[in-house]
């Protein structure tokens, strides 16, 4: 056994899809997507540390309901962790503690996070020098956007969501995160997506979403951004939760420039014109959803990185 090793925590980001473009259903089941990413400031951090056996505990943290999170091998950040293992031939088992801040099935990555930071955390541990295109190959292996919860910033990203083109951005973007208790299952609101385009939908031409996306990126520009903001799956996601539609217009009527679903859901992200506007949009909603389902971050931010070395004793 190898517990004089030291412990390693590493960090990754949650994200909020700027554009989410739904293409048909592949063979594979998965759909084929045009997106871009932004890595926003609510963070999973993971600590690997030597120990007798494979093990995993979860912490709360900033409010986060972790109940929801499998603590046995299904777990992704555990699954993470034995996959780089076994592909590097290491037999030394660890013991993962991960921070929640993230929120549970709610559209934001926060599995995936938790995946991105156990690949970074055992690398270190393990000192493979694996880098960031071996890691993320293995990520994608482990779920769509796991490959960008270790690249972070800002993307483009094509495939399943795994292929990855940075994106230049100027400045930072504010955002106001509103949770929402319920959590939506991923794959049930893809599927609602197809059962609402039904048998004979085609994807549209091609269009110039991206293109807007990318220039408001490039600019700065928080209007501009807000202006080209869209998700596929929000029509689907508020079909499946039918409060969403309430919050995307509190969260308009509170003064935020867009109110878009992130990801397949149930959280919302506004985007404002600044730090102090989120604070405002915040202080506007605090009487209309209440204090613990609000979450303030910016982005783009890094991606998955290793926090601190603990020496040993
Ligand atoms: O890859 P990940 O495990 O995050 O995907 C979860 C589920 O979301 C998939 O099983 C699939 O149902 C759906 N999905 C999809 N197309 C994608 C990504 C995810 O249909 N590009």
């Amino acid at each position: 056994m190898s517990d004089h090793r030291p412990a390693v925590t590493a960090r990754a980001p949650a994200k909020v899809n700027l554009l989410l473009q739904v293409g048909p259903v592949r063979d594979d089941g998965f759909h084929d997507l045009v997106t871009v990413f932004q890595a926003v400031s609510v963070h999973e951090d993971v600590t690997a540390t030597p120990a007798a056996d494979w093990g995993l505990t979860v912490e709360a943290a900033g409010g986060a309901d972790v109940s929801g999170v499998p603590l046995d091998g299904s777990n992704l950040a555990l699954r993470a962790a034995r996959l780089l293992a076994e592909r590097a031939g290491v037999d030394e088992p660890v013991h993962l503690h991960v921070r929640k801040e993230v929120p549970v099935a709610g559209g934001m990555a926060g599995g995936s996070a938790d995946a991105a930071a156990a690949l970074v955390a055992c690398d270190a541990l393990w000192q493979l020098r694996t880098g960031l295109d071996g890691l993320a190959t293995l990520g994608a292996e482990l779920g769509s956007d796991v490959p960008f919860g270790l690249h972070g910033r800002t993307a483009v990203g094509t495939g399943r969501g795994e292929q990855l083109v940075p994106v230049l951005t100027r400045g930072s973007f504010h955002w106001v995160f509103v949770l929402d208790p319920a959590g939506l299952s991923t794959p049930r609101v893809f599927a609602e997506c197809d059962r609402r385009r039904g048998p004979g939908w085609g994807p549209p031409p091609a269009d110039v979403r991206l293109e807007a996306v990318e220039a408001a990126l490039r600019g700065g520009d928080a209007e501009a951004l807000a202006a080209a903001l869209s998700n596929d799956l929000a029509e689907a996601a508020c079909a499946l939760a039918p409060q969403l539609t309430r919050t995307l217009a509190a969260g308009r009527a509170a003064g935020a420039l867009a109110a878009v679903v992130s990801g397949s859901g149930p959280t919302v992200a506004l985007l404002t014109a600044s730090a102090a506007s989120a604070q405002d949009v915040v202080a506007e909603l605090v009487p209309v959803v209440g204090q613990g389902r609000l979450r303030t971050a910016s982005g783009p931010v890094p991606g998955a990185r290793v926090l601190e070395a603990l020496a040993p004793g």
